[in-house]
């Protein structure tokens, strides 16, 4: 056998445009999209983050309009985070549990204004308490199980107020089983939970902490609950419980960095898996563009890609808006 060289040419139908659409292995739509946003009081109010351009923290009726921006741009579902003003935070964070508190005002003004939109509801104390810790703090410690018992109060509350889908992201132990029976007790059996299940201990949160103004506030670490970033095996088994508590989602966060833990998750469970694009990859991207050291969009969009080729069915993205028009839209 004469082997002719080469055999096979890879290059071949790499050639041209048209050839390497029909190629193309990974595809991408607005429905891998959901928008995280910023809420804070006022009206009419817009309040840049410094440490993330072109993301600002925005009053309850501009939240409004990012709803009906993204409808229009096809985008199916908001993530909200409050930006808690300091003086209703306290040791225990009571807040959370206002039903009138800015999320559940915000979830309520956006449900009535723009149905269409699903909304996520992040479940945690950190924007509500004075040390910025997402449980309850007793001698330097983060109680498990009084924590649970409160975010359950917190999950049905944004449920009330008009979150489709509750996203605990406290990585408290039970606390997706605790969420669900009480949710279903309250009848919200059809309110959805995406777990954060794998949230790595980051250094990648940075810029979110100043969004929502507990950067200055946060004591200690957050090591005892989130995940050690060497572990991967770790994150299979907090995945593996948290579907069995009855997760109809579940989330890795960080992104970029942690693809292996994406790939391995959907390759082992197979369910709806997104990642977080967190604020930390969100501001690399922007200060490197800004230097003009990297082509912004360009780089935004490889990274998006590299979710969806990892196996995710969509992504928590601050670039949301910005790649659903780089779609087309
Ligand atoms: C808090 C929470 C955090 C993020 C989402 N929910 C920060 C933290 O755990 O300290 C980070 C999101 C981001 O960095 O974009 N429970």
């Amino acid at each position: 056998m004469t082997a002719r060289f080469p055999n096979t040419r890879l290059r071949r139908p790499r050639a041209t445009n048209w050839s390497r659409r029909m190629i193309r292995e990974t595809r991408a739509t607005p429905d891998d999209l959901i928008w995280p946003i910023f809420i804070c009081e006022g009206r009419d109010t817009r309040e840049p983050v410094a440490s993330m351009p072109g993301v600002d923290r925005i009053s309850i009726d501009l939240a409004v309009k990012a709803a009906d921006e993204a409808k229009a741009l096809g985008i199916p579902c908001l993530a909200l985070f409050p930006s808690t003003p300091r003086d209703r935070r306290n040791e225990r964070g009571d807040e959370a549990l206002n039903k009138d508190n800015l999320i559940n005002r915000a979830l309520t003004a956006i449900k009535a204004a723009c149905p269409e939109i699903g909304l996520l509801a992040d479940v945690a104390l950190d924007p509500y308490t004075s040390h910025g810790q997402d449980g309850l703090l007793e001698d330097g410690e983060i109680l498990n199980d009084e924590t649970v018992g409160i975010l359950v109060q917190q999950a049905v509350l944004q449920a009330e107020a008009g979150a489709d889908i509750i996203a605990p992201s406290d990585m408290m132990d039970g606390r997706i089983g605790a969420i669900r029976d009480e949710l279903d007790k309250a009848g919200y059996a059809s309110v959805q939970i995406m777990a954060y299940s794998a949230k790595y201990a980051s250094s990648f949160y940075g810029p979110f902490r100043d969004a929502v103004g507990s950067s200055g506030v946060l004591q200690g670490d957050k090591k005892t609950y989130q995940m050690d970033p060497a572990n991967r095996l770790e994150a299979l088994r907090e995945v593996e419980q948290d579907i069995e508590e009855g997760a109809d989602s579940v989330m890795i966060k960080p992104g970029l960095p942690y693809l292996d833990i994406i790939h391995a998750v959907k390759g082992r469970f197979g369910l709806p898996t997104y990642a977080y694009q967190v604020s930390g990859e969100y501001a690399m991207l922007m200060a490197a563009a800004e230097k003009g050291w990297l082509d912004g969009d360009a780089a935004i969009w490889e990274a998006f890609l590299s979710f969806k080729r990892a196996g995710c069915d969509g992504v928590l993205t601050y670039f949301a808006p910005r790649l659903a028009r780089m779609m087309g839209a």
